[in-house]
């Protein structure tokens, strides 16, 4: 049995190169998840897989179960999660294609679920989230990103979460970056904070797939989003792929 699970966003609804040997779709306390766990082999490793938006890609970022998802994920005995996800550059290094892994988090989201200790008989827990992403699970993303071919990798940033699904305005980014977040994206939040409530391991692959609102005076060029988003999710399938060689992912 696998303990490592990718959670796939916006143009990775299915894993190339997943060898797939069973699908389960877990019932939970919290509902339905997106879409059946697939478990299979990648690159010679035992992985689950789940597409946060669905297998069809039809949920929206706010609407998205992430209570589901990760307590399914936790109950067939997932302990690690890299998860993919699509952004937009903010600062000028993360440029269109750049594949950052973030080691900061500012939620801006509101009105979602966002926790397990909701009330109820359980005493109140205030877990530590000063740190929101997992070291070691970093380092293996870090060096797969780093060596793969034809890749600017960004090694660390601030994932500043937004609510959606609409884009930002020009002065929401300015606030955004000014608050020091380098990349801005809709789904790192509460998936990040409900994986941590449940002791799991969690890093996040990031994929610049446009430049932010009102950066050099631009409006976000919705055009080219969906080829951008076909070659940035392409490379992060290569990331994973190479990251799962990495020492650290090596099942205990
Ligand atoms: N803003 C928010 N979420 C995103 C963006 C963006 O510019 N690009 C991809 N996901």
């Amino acid at each position: 049995m696998t303990t490592l699970a990718i959670i796939g966003g916006t143009g990775l609804t299915r894993m190339d190169g997943l060898t797939v040997t069973r699908r389960e779709m877990v019932k939970t306390p919290y509902g339905a998840p997106s879409c059946p766990i697939v478990f299979g082999e990648l690159g010679g490793r035992q992985v689950a897989f789940l597409a946060r938006h669905g297998s069809t890609h039809r949920i929206p970022p706010h609407r998205i179960n992430y209570c589901a998802n990760i307590w399914a994920l936790h109950s067939v005995g997932i302990k690690r999660i890299l998860a993919v996800g699509a952004v937009g550059g903010i600062c000028e290094r993360c440029s269109v294609g750049t594949i950052v892994i973030p080691d900061q988090i500012i939620d801006y989201t509101y009105a979602r679920e966002s926790t397990f200790f909701d009330g109820g008989d359980d005493p109140v827990e205030h877990i530590d989230f000063s740190y929101p992403y997992d070291d070691n699970l970093r380092s293996a993303l870090i060096a797969g990103a780093k060596s793969t071919d034809g890749l600017n990798v960004v090694e660390e940033g601030v994932y500043g979460v937004t609510q959606g699904p609409r884009l930002e305005t020009a002065s929401e980014i300015r606030r955004m970056a000014a608050d020091g977040c380098t990349i801005v994206g809709m789904t790192g939040m509460p998936e990040a904070a409900l994986a941590a409530e449940l002791g799991l391991a969690y890093a996040c692959c990031a994929v610049v797939v446009n430049t932010a609102a009102g950066i050099n005076g631009q409006k976000v060029d919705t055009a080219s989003l969906p080829a951008s988003i076909s070659s940035g999710m392409n490379n992060a399938v290569r990331v994973l792929g190479n990251s799962l060689q990495s020492s650290v992912l090596v099942e205990a």
